[in-house]
């Protein structure tokens, strides 16, 4: 059985040719016109990718992905979204459900396969895992909307088996390094947007936040607090003239069982475990 994907899109040719590329790639098209139809084949057919156009008459693409994402029955089959420009991708409203990857028109069909494939890779893995959901939001650099998120979030938590207590100290967290990826990283420019993923799986939250900034060096930081000498810094952030603080890193760190930065140091990813952490490997 070939997999299946719902090819939505409201013009008649630009869906015939999605579809006529999907086949070529070895999958089964499944073709839709509105956002209504997507909602209704998607929870009929269970396709296995979705390619989402943005611009549909009736539900946009966003409200889409939005209502697919948030459902626990549809929340793992990945949507690629279809956009004609790369602002929809990096111009977030506030909050928005992100989709799982994007394709900006015009493009080739080596980019399309590429898409799809890595849609499949991504829930293969997932399933791999034994992950019951995942969720990204994309954010807009703005304290309030970080906060909406966090509440979102914490209203998510509570459906798994961490404590409120843990709940408590995962807002914090977000709160410290989403505060640090628009301060530091954004340097409080709001047009730019933070992704902010969650993921279930069946022994541990994950959240991984990322900012379009530069990054950092974690591992070289002396402005910041340590725990060998958790004061020392305040008087080189005195000669630096950098506001108070300094803790945040220390402090988010100590609120989850993992915590690291990728290379460039723009994204950052905790791990709580709703037992005892496993030992490092
Ligand atoms: N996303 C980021 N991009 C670039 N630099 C960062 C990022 N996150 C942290 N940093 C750097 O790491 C330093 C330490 O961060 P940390 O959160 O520990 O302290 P702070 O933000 O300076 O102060 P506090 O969090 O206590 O208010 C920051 O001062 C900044 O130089
Ligand atoms: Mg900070």
């Amino acid at each position: 059985m070939p997999r299946t994907v719902l090819v939505v899109d409201d013009e008649r040719d630009a869906n015939d040719i999605l579809a006529h590329l999907v086949r070529a790639r070895g999958f089964e098209p499944i073709q839709v016109h509105s956002g209504q139809e997507a909602l209704t084949e998607v929870s009929r057919r269970r396709p296995d990718v979705i390619l989402l156009d943005l611009s549909l008459p009736d539900i946009n693409g966003f409200e889409v992905c939005d209502r697919l994402k948030r459902n626990r029955e549809t929340n793992l089959i990945p949507v690629v979204m279809v956009t004609a420009h790369h602002d929809a991708k990096e111009r977030a409203a506030g909050v928005r459900v992100g989709a799982n990857g994007y394709l900006i028109k015009p493009f080739t069909p080596e980019q399309l396969h590429a898409a799809l494939d890595e849609a499949i890779a991504w829930h293969d893995e997932h399933q791999g895992r034994g992950t019951t959901g995942e969720i990204n939001f994309d954010v807009r650099s703005e304290l309030t909307y970080l906060a909406q998120v966090s509440d979102m979030l914490a209203d998510l938590f509570a459906h798994t088996p961490l404590t409120e207590r843990h709940i408590k100290d995962l807002k914090q967290a977000i709160m410290e390094m989403g505060g640090n990826a628009i301060e530091w990283g954004h340097r409080k420019n709001a047009e730019l947007v933070l992704r902010i993923t969650y993921r279930i799986d069946p022994n541990a939250v994950t959240l991984i936040i990322q900012d379009q900034g530069p990054g950092f060096d974690p591992g070289n930081i002396p402005h910041a607090a340590s725990e060998e000498d958790p004061i020392r810094h305040l008087e080189l952030r005195n000669e630096l003239g950098i506001r108070e603080g300094g803790f945040g890193i220390m402090l988010a760190r100590g609120l989850v069982d993992k915590f690291w930065h990728n290379e460039r140091g723009n994204q950052v990813t905790m791990v709580k475990y709703y037992g005892e952490a496993p030992a490092e490997s």
